[in-house]
């Protein structure tokens, strides 16, 4: 499932969250498994994102879309060529309209150098120009949080391939 909808909740532990419409096959995947995978696509990635947002009856050809997977000895799919992988345990699951979040405790992470696909106001875009901070009156937060990230960055690895 292609989910736009992925966001940090806790560093400590290591908790990130998603959320599922009720009628999507994962929805019922991640209630029966309690395990899932997150991998975070490259900017030439598109396909594969459109590919995964069509319902599951047409899923025939995915390597026409690019997508080759490994498995993790949990047998989640690892993405070939995404930036970053997520190996996840669900922690909790909240009901919420139409949706759940599936709150999860991210166990192990790889991830690779490179930019990001992005989805915003429906289109696929890439990632823009930094932001110039010099001019922002709130300051600088880096450091703050530095002990909890550290401690979070236990579990994350640099792809090496
Ligand atoms: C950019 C994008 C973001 C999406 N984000 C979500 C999301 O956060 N949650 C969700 O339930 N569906 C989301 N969808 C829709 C699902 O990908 C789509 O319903 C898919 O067919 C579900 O697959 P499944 O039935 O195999 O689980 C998104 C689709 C796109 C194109």
């Amino acid at each position: 499932m292609t989910a736009n909808a992925f966001t940090s909740v806790s560093m400590d532990p290591l908790l990130v969250l998603v959320c599922v419409d009720h009628r999507a096959r994962t929805h019922a995947h991640l209630h029966a498994k309690k395990r899932f995978g997150v991998n975070v696509l490259a900017e030439d990635q598109r396909a594969i994102s459109e590919y995964y947002a069509r319902s599951s009856e047409s899923h025939q050809h995915a390597e026409q879309a690019g997508a080759r997977f490994e498995r993790t000895k949990h047998g989640t799919p690892v993405l070939h060529g995404a930036l970053a992988y997520l190996e996840c345990r669900l922690h909790t699951a909240q009901a919420a309209g139409d949706h759940t979040i599936f709150i999860a405790e991210v166990e192990d992470v790889v991830f690779r150098e490179g930019e990001p696909l992005l989805f915003y106001r429906g289109k696929y875009r890439a990632i823009g120009a930094p932001v110039d901070n010099s001019k922002s009156k709130s300051g600088n937060h880096e450091g703050k949080n530095r002990a909890t990230r550290d401690k979070a960055a236990g579990n994350v690895r640099r792809d090496q391939r």
